[in-house]
């Protein structure tokens, strides 16, 4: 929080904080002694907080809010559905009928072949689905020997143990003792950080080829499924060079294991296409959704399955598996009235032709600054990678821990911008218009400038 409070109540609610909340991703002592930014409302891409300050939300909420805060839509959809039937469970061959429509309002703007959808409260929730699921498929084909996963260093599945695991945080590793057996890592695309002296093609490939490689060492029958963000974003809006997909495509085609894209972040629009897959051409055999399914106004995940695939575990008796909050009504009609708004405004397709060009543009523009060695984007997706020197990537210390000097300045002048390392990661409301883009970009360069003089002392 700003260090002038005006508000008693900020100081009210920091004591509650302090006394009774455990938030997630935090260490708690730092938490306490500066305590939290209390966000009171919101509107369009904007949040105020307890002090008053307007904040443009360059990471709508956390990559979830497509169609922008305050839409009454949302609520009246909510209030509807909670009237008529607050909560029911979809257990025990019952159903209703907005998590049947959602069902199939997803079938329809997934990518051709996917088709059924497993409900879940969140995007962890929905990859422990997929790690339980894809086992499953393979012990109803009689090869229950196909168990591991394989997924990437600094790919974020989410945090329930499968989620954690999943995920190559190394940070969340270690605290808890995972990944639990039956995942394995492989290096991710990442050309500005790791790829030394090789262009990004050919990084690419190099990256790519390192599936197949460990494919071949764990044994084609042992593995069940890859699973990938098609673009990583907790990890650090990683944008795998050009040369990644088409080699990783061709690798799966080798071998018969299930491709998972987890496109918690990329899905409902972010690139710029319905899903990240569709913007790189993909064929997932299975895909995890949250985030902007609901806008984030409620919550909501889901696995989304192949005809391929459930035409197998059609036939395979129970999938013993489920959440109380399994396709929850409010929640289902919330995200039906959301991807009716952004079909009926076409943002989707105003992202990709409009907005997202410009944003790209305009970010771009930073490349001047002598702080940034790169930046990149797609859709409503950036990164701004810091550096202290520009023609050889190098970073500057890692306690000077740059990246939250850079936060900090952002938050205090307006501006969500978060900070992976030292790299800035931008994913506003898919709505954010011209005018707001460069808000966006004037206080970002506002705030590189005021980091550059903070670490120049
Ligand atoms: C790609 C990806 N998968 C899964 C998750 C986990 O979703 P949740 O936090 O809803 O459990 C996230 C969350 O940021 C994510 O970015």
């Amino acid at each position: 929080m700003t260090n002038q409070i005006n508000n008693p109540q900020t100081r009210q609610w920091q004591e509650m904080s302090q006394r009774h909340h455990l938030a997630p991703f935090s260490d708690y002592k730092q938490l306490h002694e500066k305590g939290p930014r209390i966000i009171t409302k919101a509107k369009g891409v904007h949040l105020w907080d307890s002090e008053g300050n307007k904040i443009l939300d360059g990471m709508a909420g956390l990559w979830c809010i497509a169609v922008g805060y305050g839409r009454e839509e949302l609520v009246e959809a909510a209030s509807r559905q909670m009237r008529e039937l607050p909560f029911y469970n979809t257990f025990f061959q019952t159903a209703h009928p907005p998590v049947l429509e959602l069902a199939k309002t997803i079938a329809e703007i997934t990518p051709p072949g996917l088709n059924h959808v497993f409900f879940t409260g969140s995007g962890s929730e929905g990859n422990d689905t997929m790690l339980r699921l894809v086992r499953h498929y393979w012990a109803c084909k009689g090869q229950p020997e196909k168990k591991v996963v394989i997924a990437r260093v600094n790919g974020y599945h989410g945090s329930t143990v499968a989620g954690a695991s999943l995920g190559g945080m190394k940070y969340m590793h270690e605290q808890g003792d995972l990944p639990i057996p039956g995942i394995v890592h492989i290096p991710q695309p990442y050309w500005f950080g790791e790829g030394g002296d090789m262009s990004p093609e050919e990084f690419g490939i190099w990256a790519a080829d390192q599936l197949e490689k460990k494919i071949l060492e764990v044994g084609e029958d042992k593995v069940a499924a890859f699973i990938a963000e098609p673009i990583q974003g907790a990890g650090g809006v990683i944008i795998p060079p050009d040369s990644y997909w088409p080699r990783i495509r061709e690798i799966l085609a080798k071998y018969d294991i299930l491709f998972v894209a987890d496109e918690v972040i990329c899905g409902f629009g972010r690139t710029g296409e319905w899903f990240g897959s569709d913007y790189y051409g993909n064929r997932p055999d299975l895909m995890t959704i949250a985030k902007g399914l609901t806008s984030g106004y409620v919550p909501m995940g889901g696995l989304v399955v192949s005809d391929k695939v459930f035409e197998v575990i059609n036939e395979g008796g129970d999938f013993n598996h489920g959440f109380t909050y399994s396709g929850h009504p409010v929640a289902a009609a919330v995200a039906l009235e959301n991807i009716r708004i952004l079909r009926e405004e076409k943002i989707v397709e105003r992202v990709r032709t409009e907005t997202a060009p410009y944003l790209q543009a305009r970010l771009r523009e930073l490349t001047d600054h002598p702080l940034v060695g790169e930046v990149r984007g797609v859709g409503m997706l950036g990164a701004i990678e810091l550096v202290k020197d520009k023609a050889t990537r190098k970073r500057y210390p890692e306690e000077l821990a740059v990246g939250m000097i850079c936060r900090g300045h952002c938050f205090d002048n307006g501006l969500v911008m978060r900070a992976v390392g030292d790299t800035m990661i931008i994913a506003p409301p898919l709505v954010i218009t011209r005018e707001e883009i460069d808000e966006l970009v004037t206080k970002a360069r506002l705030c590189l400038d005021l980091t550059l003089r903070e670490i120049q002392g």
